[in-house]
């Protein structure tokens, strides 16, 4: 497998190209130093190294995704988006793009994190409604957006009914509502990502905690959904299709 490794320069870039000996090339609009070239700018990039390629991995940032995207149609590449941070439009981009390659998206690549996206419905449905859920993340002093794509999936995960994510907390917020799910950031430091689900009920707590001691989880990980990918018809998948698949 070859792969075409998006924000090459950067903390998660540089993680995938130390666990993996398959990056064809990567893009970056800063170079760096690596064992593979850096192209600063897609139009700059030969059309044969392109179509030597199976697969785009793409930890980059938000601004780049549509062209990104758009080379992935353009050279009829599968990718894979880990990027996190994508809005209404990023999203609207990404399923056009799916008519025509694969696409896979998840805002948190680790086998702990995607397994407990299949388990926590089913925990917080035997708990019931006597339990107020809130979710708290915690990042490095680095990361642009807030709250992190991970805690909103873990988040959405768990609506049904009248239940409806509530970001952060405010003087002005007041008392908490029972269908909130809340969703609390905290950013500092090296912190590679934790994530605690927690379920507040009468006199008991049950909190469910996810701790990144290292970037190579993810990095595996998407080495992991390229290897899926690469062989998939055009489509939008989830990383819950990996698992399966595996
Ligand atoms: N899905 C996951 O499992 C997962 C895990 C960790 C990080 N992430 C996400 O991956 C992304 C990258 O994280 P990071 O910590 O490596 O960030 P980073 O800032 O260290 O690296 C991003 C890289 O992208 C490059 N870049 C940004 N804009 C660009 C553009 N317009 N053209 C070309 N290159 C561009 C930057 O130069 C940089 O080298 C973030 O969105 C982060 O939230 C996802």
């Amino acid at each position: 497998m070859k792969i075409i490794l998006s924000g090459a320069s950067g903390a998660m870039g540089q993680t995938v190209a130390q666990v993996s000996d398959d990056i064809l090339f990567g893009i970056d609009k800063i170079p760096s130093e690596s064992n593979f070239p850096i192209y600063t700018d897609v139009e700059t990039i030969p059309k044969e190294e392109t179509d030597k390629a199976d697969v785009i991995v793409d930890f980059s940032n938000v601004g780049f995704l549509p062209d990104i995207l758009d080379f992935a149609v353009k050279n009829k590449k599968p990718i894979v988006i880990a990027t996190t941070g994508l809005g209404e439009e990023e999203n609207k981009k990404i399923e056009e793009a799916a008519q025509v390659i694969p696409v896979l998206v998840s805002s948190n690549m680790s086998l702990g994190i995607n397994t407990l996206l299949k388990f926590l419905k089913p925990i917080s449905n035997a708990l019931g409604d006597g339990y107020d859920i809130e979710i708290i993340e915690k990042h490095h002093n680095r990361k642009k957006d807030a709250p992190s794509g991970t805690a909103l999936s873990l988040a959405e995960s768990l609506l049904e009914g009248n239940r409806y994510i509530e970001i952060g907390r405010n003087p002005s917020s007041g008392v908490r509502k029972k269908e909130e799910i809340g969703i609390q950031s905290l950013r500092g430091g090296t912190i590679p990502g934790e994530h605690s689900v927690i379920f507040a009920g009468d006199d008991e707590i049950v909190e469910i905690k996810h701790t990144a001691l290292s970037r190579k989880i993810f990095a595996n990980g998407a080495i992991e959904a390229a290897k899926f990918l690469s062989h998939q018809e055009p489509g939008l998948y989830e990383y819950a299709e990996v698992l399966e698949d595996e």
